[in-house]
């Protein structure tokens, strides 16, 4: 299979590549409730031949809704999970194929638990530093923490305190500030902002672009709200059930969106800076992905279903513009 790539990542040196990438989970009843209950075993495909790529110094954004795979995409993508099939091929890794230590960096949904909850932050940002040779000894690693905390926002003295004296919105800055200690050439955030109040989201959002814009990070930005992948993203990956079903540049996803999945995201969106259409309800419950719906998984929730969609899974599209859409109603000509 070709890799798709987006509009805006043509002419771009690609940095990130990820080609066919499949995860599965066992998500079986233990064994004697499997005999009694006359159950087999039960596979979630969480990431299902998942195909993008991401420009040197760009960000791309994936959206979905809750369950649809995303975590996992990053988490293979940081190397916390190997992959069932596929490949992840970072330019300029070491021959082995694998990136440099420390070269990708994760921030996660959840600061209270990303922490250690003994540590300073100052023993949090600096391990870090010490663990990749960055500071030789304790001065010079106070003295980087310090210039680390000041990028992120914090003051200096803020390194004798332990997370728990912080506020969540803090303690985010704390992870970002030791996701960015190693020096990291990719960085991803998995729903950084979605446990934090919505007081501080933006300044978290705000910081993380500033630092990408800074240091020319490579990103893969993670969430499940639209409005915020159109703050940060350059190119956006829409999921559905373990699928890409829509990957465009960012103005042409908003402008003219292709896919019925992303356009009922589009519309149902709230806040979203170019919509200006009603709200209307979503339509329908994502389906379980243990049991997926055959042809195009979204064809019970979709307005445009035909027989074909019930039978038949549509492959991604490659569009005029670069991107691409996985959708037998675009590639009939049947959408508008
Ligand atoms: N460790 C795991 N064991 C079993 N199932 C998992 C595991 N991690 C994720 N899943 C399942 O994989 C699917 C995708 O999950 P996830 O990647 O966390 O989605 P998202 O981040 O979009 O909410 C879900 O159905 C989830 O229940
Ligand atoms: S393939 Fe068919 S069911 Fe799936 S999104 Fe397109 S039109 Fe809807
Ligand atoms: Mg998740």
């Amino acid at each position: 299979m070709t890799v798709p790539q987006a509009a805006s990542d043509s002419g771009h040196d690609q940095h990130v590549i990820v080609s066919g990438l499949v995860r599965t989970f066992d998500a079986s009843q233990p064994w004697l409730v499997r005999v009694i209950g006359r159950q087999g075993r039960r596979i979630v495909r969480a990431v299902d031949d998942l195909s993008f790529s991401i420009a040197r110094g760009k960000t791309l954004g994936l959206v979905g809704e809750s369950g649809c795979g995303k975590s996992t995409v990053a988490r293979c993508l940081a190397g916390l999970l190997s992959p069932d099939a596929g490949s992840i091929r970072i330019a300029g890794a070491t021959a082995s194929g694998t990136p440099a230590r420390g070269e990708i960096q994760m921030v996660f949904q959840d600061p209270y638990s990303s922490l250690n909850p003994r540590w300073r932050v100052r023993e949090a940002v600096g391990d870090s530093l010490l663990a990749f040779g960055l500071a030789s000894n304790r001065s010079q690693m106070g003295e980087q923490v310090a210039k680390l905390l000041i990028d992120v926002g914090l003051a200096p003295e803020d390194g004798a305190h332990y997370p728990h004296e912080f506020s969540g919105g803090q303690r985010q800055r704390v992870a970002i500030a030791r996701a960015i200690a190693s020096e990291p050439s990719i960085l991803i955030a998995d729903e950084p902002t979605s446990a934090l109040d919505v007081s501080v989201q933006a300044q978290i959002l705000n910081l993380l672009r500033d630092l990408q814009a800074a240091r020319g990070l490579t990103c893969l930005f993670i969430s499940h709200d639209l409005g915020v992948v159109d703050h940060m993203a350059d190119t956006v990956g829409v999921m559905y059930l373990g699928r890409l079903v829509e990957l465009r540049g960012k103005e042409d996803l908003f402008e003219r969106p292709l896919h019925p999945y992303t356009r009922m995201l589009i519309e149902t969106a709230p806040r979203l800076r170019r919509s200006n259409q009603q709200r209307s309800a979503v339509r329908g419950e994502v389906p379980s992905p243990l049991a997926p719906p055959p042809g195009c998984a979204f064809h019970p929730r979709c307005p445009l279903a035909n027989d074909r969609c019930r039978r038949e899974r549509p492959e991604p599209i490659a569009l005029p513009d670069g991107g691409n859409v996985a959708c037998h109603a675009v590639e009939e000509g049947r959408l508008d």
